[in-house]
């Protein structure tokens, strides 16, 4: 029999005893993937990984976490892009810091054709459960770059929103069903899989967003669309990023087909190019912005794409209906994040107004950066359909907070969300006070009291500084 490994007041001899040794990790080799988040710039010190394979042992770990006064950050593919799935640099108190990893929670994948649903483990990826449900015809209506990583569980968390959400909806629309462990090891779940249950409060919806401060979720349950007979994309050049926005806010919203328009504009295409060896764009060195814009029907549409895209300020168009084509436009789009992070670690704000106030926000976010960061490099792209910029200033240092304050500022001002897609984690907290009211702060500081009193579910995220 192997020795517990020692450590404060028998912690990590419980701990054993709940995942076994093999799925306790320790030492700094085998943690450091686990303590430092997919940007580089947020990381902290794990006293152990715990890798539990069911709610039973999730369940264990948090009895033996709270019974030691241990915090337990939740993790899954560990993509996350707001701090919030790695320990704390700093927690009050010097208290010990587990990850829990979500990643061995993948048992029991099951899929429902007749009622379009999915079923699966809370570490499985979103690339794991989209390859079940095209078996059956059907795909999960939710997609994002980091799909080979990113886990069922973490996109609740975060209630991811990604490429598709301007047809679907954002990762709280998706959801069917949870099951999650609360921090004294209740385990609750209704995985029901109803599309109309209006029996009290969904605990589904209280979890979305939550980013691992009130449970930890297990087993999600999605409702899956019909895989569209035809799929056509178009990387379209345009003069000027007003025009982006008016296609956009005009004829594009009106196809019932339409499943992505995002935006990318000079300096994130040339990046891209540059960093990923792509060949130049349609319309380079012309255009002021581009629109990667996806269709998918059962009837073609390739033609009513084509009769929303005929307008002069369109410069030029390329089109793919096949996968591959498909994917070779997506790539300029799909690679902006890795591309602005090899030219070191951004500030990474991620909000969104109104549709109808995108050209303010874009007409103004220059010169509100450049008046708090002098010659800083700013590379927007995003979800433009939803009103979604992800805005990557380089240049200040980290801790230099000035340019995040004036975009944060600034879409506040326009009644926007200092976070449309990646939450709050700790990378946002300071400005919480000005995004939520006293009073919505009050009601989830009593939420989070009630359902984790001894706050052992990852302290510091999600709470205003
Ligand atoms: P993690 O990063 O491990 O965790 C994220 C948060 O969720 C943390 O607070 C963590 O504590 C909590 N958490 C994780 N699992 C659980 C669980 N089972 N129970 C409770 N809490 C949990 N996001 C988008 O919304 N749209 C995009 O288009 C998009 N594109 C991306 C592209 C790239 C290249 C990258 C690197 C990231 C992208 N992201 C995007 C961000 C990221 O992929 C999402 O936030 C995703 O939902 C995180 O999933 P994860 O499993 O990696 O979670
Ligand atoms: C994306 O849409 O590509 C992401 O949310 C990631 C990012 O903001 O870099
Ligand atoms: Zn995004």
């Amino acid at each position: 029999m192997s020795t517990p490994p020692s450590g404060p007041s028998g912690l990590l001899g419980d701990l054993q005893e709940v995942v076994g040794p093999a799925h306790l990790l320790t030492g700094e080799d085998l943690l450091a993937s686990y303590t430092t988040d997919w940007t580089g710039r947020y990381s902290g010190t794990a006293l152990a990984v715990l890798r539990p394979v069911d709610a039973a042992e999730v369940a264990g770990v948090l009895e033996v976490a709270a019974r030691h006064g241990a915090a337990v950050v939740p993790q899954g593919g560990n993509t996350g892009l707001v701090g919030g799935s790695v320990p704390r640099a700093r927690l009050a108190g010097g208290r010990p810091q587990l990850v829990l990893s979500t990643r061995r929670l993948t048992g029991g994948l099951e899929l429902d054709r007749s009622s379009r649903l999915l079923e699966a483990g809370a570490g499985t990826t979103l690339a794991e459960a989209a390859r079940a449900a095209r078996h059956a015809g059907l795909h999960p209506g939710i997609d994002l770059a980091a799909r080979e990583s990113a886990t069922l569980g973490g996109m609740v968390a975060t209630n991811a929103g990604g490429l598709q959400a301007v047809r679907y909806g954002p990762m709280r629309a998706r959801l069917a069903g949870v099951e999650a462990v609360l921090a004294d090891g209740t385990v609750a779940a209704r995985l029901s899989g109803l599309a109309k249950d209006s029996v009290g409060w969904d605990l589904g919806a209280l979890l979305s967003g939550s980013e691992g401060t009130l449970a930890v979720v297990t087993r999600v349950a999605l409702r899956l669309e019909a895989t569209p007979v035809h799929r056509v994309a178009a990387l379209v050049a345009l003069d000027e990023v007003s025009s982006a926005v008016e296609l956009v806010t005009g004829p594009l919203r009106r196809l019932a087909s339409l499943e992505a328009a995002e935006l990318t504009l000079e300096a994130g295409m040339s990046l891209v190019c540059e960093t990923a060896g792509l060949a130049p764009p349609p319309g380079a060195g012309g255009a002021g912005a581009w629109l990667t814009v996806e269709a998918a029907a059962d009837d073609d549409p390739t033609d009513e794409l084509a009769r929303a895209l005929a307008d002069p300020r369109v410069l030029e168009t390329a089109v793919a209906g096949d996968a591959a084509g498909r994917g070779r436009l997506w790539a300029y789009r799909e690679r902006h994040t890795e591309a602005v992070s090899r030219l070191g670690i951004p500030h990474k704000l991620d909000v969104s107004v109104r549709p109808g106030r995108l050209a303010a926000l874009l007409a103004r976010l220059p010169d509100e950066v450049e008046k708090r960061a002098p010659g800083a490099r700013i590379v927007v792209f995003g979800h433009l359909a939803e009103g979604n910029l992800h805005v990557n200033v380089l240049g200040p240092p980290l801790e230099d907070d000035a340019a995040d304050d004036a975009v944060l500022r600034l879409v506040l001002e326009l009644g926007g969300s200092i976070s449309a897609e990646h939450g709050v984690g700790v990378a946002k907290t300071p400005w919480l006070r000005l995004a939520r009211s006293a009073a919505e702060l009050e009601v989830m500081r009593r939420v989070r009291a009630a359902l984790d009193p001894g706050g052992v579910l990852n302290p510091g995220v999600l709470e205003p500084t």
